[in-house]
């Protein structure tokens, strides 16, 4: 238990969580964006108690193993940047941000599901240029969302809150809990859902989907899950929708199927090598393409400062955090 931690801030956060972490600790934040080797040190150095860190901050095997620190609070949900299993065996507790995201991010995932269906960022640029000169009867046409399929990957709080949002719009809503493989879903799981959403396997959702959308974390599992195979699964009216990891997807066999017409279009808030496009995407219209904006509200930014701050100033103490995703590190 150290008396008067210090915090390693890789990245400054939102006003409520840098109070709460110098309230209880001193915060150091780096002059300037620390890479690999400048976070591995710092790590090894033994001043820190507790590093924040963002999605960008890489905790490999090799840096965990020389690191002299309790705890990494992850300001995000997601923690595929950290080998959480090296964690554990090095008894470094992980914490990260769930819940106070979740409806924000569905919120992105029907705003991608609308505007690819509608186009509306090709519309926006059209008007913006100058070339609106009245209403046309087949002015930029689009798909319906009303009465076609969404097709959820994976089950979890995203999943369930878009689920939510798309039987509202009067879609169908099918989902395959943890594709590629399937799991059981209780009844329980399914709660108001019962009835209402249809559990397929994975190939027959990527078949039905008239939207696929992706709400399953990044794993060996899950990397390159969606490939040059899905997209010629999939209806060529079909929309691409991810919210999740860019990896998820081979994002150069995306833009070749978003060129040849094998799908008609993909809303991207995440990509595969971030903050870098896969050549030819962002020349593509039929893709609506988001910068990594899912949690991107000033309530919800605000609420996972304070969650993060949390998390770092109990591990600080030697408590179990209120968001561990290693409990039994500290075993
Ligand atoms: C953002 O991608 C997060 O995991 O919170
Ligand atoms: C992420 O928080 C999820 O469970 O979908």
């Amino acid at each position: 238990m150290t008396e008067h931690p210090t915090f390693l801030v890789t990245t400054p956060l939102p006003e409520p969580g840098m109070q709460m972490l110098r309230g209880a600790g001193t915060v150091d934040v780096p002059d300037a964006t620390l890479d690999r080797d400048g976070l591995a040190h710092a790590c090894a150095s033994g001043r820190y108690d507790v590093v924040v860190s963002q999605l960008r901050d890489r905790f490999d095997a090799d840096l965990l193993a020389h690191a002299r620190i309790r705890g990494v609070a992850n300001y995000a949900v997601g923690y595929d940047n950290i080998d959480v299993d090296a964690a554990t065996a090095h008894a470094i507790m992980v914490g990260n941000t769930p819940g106070v995201l979740t409806d924000a991010t569905a919120d992105v995932a029907m705003l991608l599901i609308l505007a690819t269906a509608r186009r509306a960022v090709e519309a926006d640029a059209y008007v913006r240029a100058g070339r609106f000169d009245g209403w046309k009867p087949e002015l930029l046409l689009g798909q319906d969302v009303s009465g076609r399929v969404l097709g959820l990957a994976g089950f979890g709080r995203i999943a369930r809150a878009t689920a939510r949002r798309a039987l509202g719009f009067g879609m169908t809503v099918l989902f395959a809990p943890r594709p590629p493989a399937d799991r059981p879903v209780t009844d329980a799981e399914l709660g108001e859902f019962a009835g209402r959403v249809e559990h397929v396997q994975w190939d027959e959702l990527v078949r039905r989907s008239d939207f696929l959308s992706l709400h399953i974390p990044l794993t060996d599992d899950t990397h390159h899950l969606v490939d040059a195979g899905t997209f010629r699964a999939m209806q060529p009216t079909s929309i691409l929708i991810n919210t999740a990891r860019g990896p998820i997807v081979d994002e150069t066999a995306l833009v070749t199927a978003l060129a040849d017409g094998e799908i008609a279009g993909a809303g991207l808030d995440v990509y595969e090598d971030e903050p870098a496009l896969a050549p030819g995407l962002a020349e593509r219209p039929n893709a609506v393409l988001l910068p990594h904006v899912g949690s991107a509200t000033v309530r919800v930014r605000s609420e996972m400062a304070r969650l993060c701050a949390a998390n770092a100033i109990e591990m600080a103490a030697g408590r179990r955090p209120p968001h561990p995703v290693n409990p039994d590190a500290w075993q």
